[in-house]
């Protein structure tokens, strides 16, 4: 059995028939535009909804989820492989109970693993499915081959997207990339786009149309619009307190958009829940595609 056969049968035996933790991965082309403010006061919202929400950092970013909230992670995701230390020892609690998992090195690590490394530490992530209903995966900065290959192996993307030029043509780059990636299918994944830091109502839907547009006609990747977050100098002013902005301002017009996002994504927490391979499944995707290329 090769490698790639060998993970092939990990992800079947992960199939089990419990639900797993739905994960949803934010990212964007440009970095800057707002997707870890997005994925923490997102997390907190979806926590007042009754979820039990994890944010995994999937990079070591400058503005990330960890100095928004001031939090240093003792351990990260390769001491769950490494030093053996469990799913709940790598979790810091932040605000509202939300999880923060820091991805560290360690998602890069994991190019190095054996057989039975992989094993060990996708059953281990198996009870963060159990730990978690919803897992949001913060990406870094950039076109990078790391954000790509959790996008292609999402089944759940939230695409960030601002009104400044350089940021939708970084977005269509995105789309444009992954569409030639072997390990991305556009049947197994759900975009919905977030129109941030737009001046208007107006503003977002048209940022969202045009991308919509394009990507429709040239790559044949239709996406769906969750909505428009307006520029608000608050949601910077947060980020100085290092307190997540809809705790410290929760009646301005971004705290209500993003708990307006959270209610619409919980609507839809059904209708995933059929094919829901949760985090575990997600990096034996991952690792799968890894594992074809070498
Ligand atoms: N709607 C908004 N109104 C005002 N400021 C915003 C808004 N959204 C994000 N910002 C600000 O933009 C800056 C960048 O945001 P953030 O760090 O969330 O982006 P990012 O996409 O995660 O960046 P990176 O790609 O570096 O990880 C922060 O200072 C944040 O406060
Ligand atoms: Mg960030």
């Amino acid at each position: 059995m090769d490698q790639a056969q060998r993970l092939r049968e990990l992800v079947k035996a992960n199939n089990s028939p419990k639900i797993s933790a739905r994960v949803i991965t934010v990212t964007s082309g440009k970095g800057g535009v707002g997707k870890s403010s997005i994925s923490l006061n997102l997390a907190i919202a979806l926590t007042h909804e009754g979820n039990r929400v994890v944010i995994i950092d999937g990079d070591f970013g400058l503005a990330n989820v960890e100095v928004m909230l001031g939090i240093h992670p003792t351990y990260n995701l390769s001491d769950l492989i490494y030093r053996n230390k469990s799913v709940t020892e790598i979790i810091t609690k932040g605000p509202e109970g939300i999880g923060f998992i820091s991805g560290g090195s360690g998602i890069q690590e994991m190019n190095d693993l054996t057989k039975d490394q992989i094993t060990y530490m996708i059953k281990k992530l198996a009870q963060l499915d159990e730990l978690a209903d919803i897992i949001l995966i913060d990406t870094g900065a950039g076109i990078t081959n790391s954000v790509l290959e959790f996008v292609a192996a999402s089944s759940e993307v939230l695409l960030v997207t601002t009104p400044e030029p350089t940021s939708i043509t970084d977005a269509y780059a995105l789309l444009k990339t992954l569409n030639r990636r072997s390990d991305f299918n556009i049947k197994d994944i759900n975009i919905r786009m977030i129109s941030n830091r737009v001046s208007s109502e107006e503003e977002g839907i048209d940022l969202y149309r045009k991308l919509n547009t394009v990507a429709d006609r040239f790559l044949h990747l239709k996406m769906d619009y969750l909505g428009s977050v307006i520029q608000e100098a608050n949601v910077s002013r947060a980020v100085m307190h290092q307190k997540p902005a809809i705790m410290l301002y929760p009646n301005m017009q971004f705290s209500k958009k993003i708990r307006t996002f959270a209610k619409v994504l919980c609507e839809n927490n059904n209708l995933q829940g059929e094919d829901r391979g949760g985090i575990a499944q997600l990096f034996s995707r991952l690792l799968l595609s890894r594992s074809k290329k070498n």
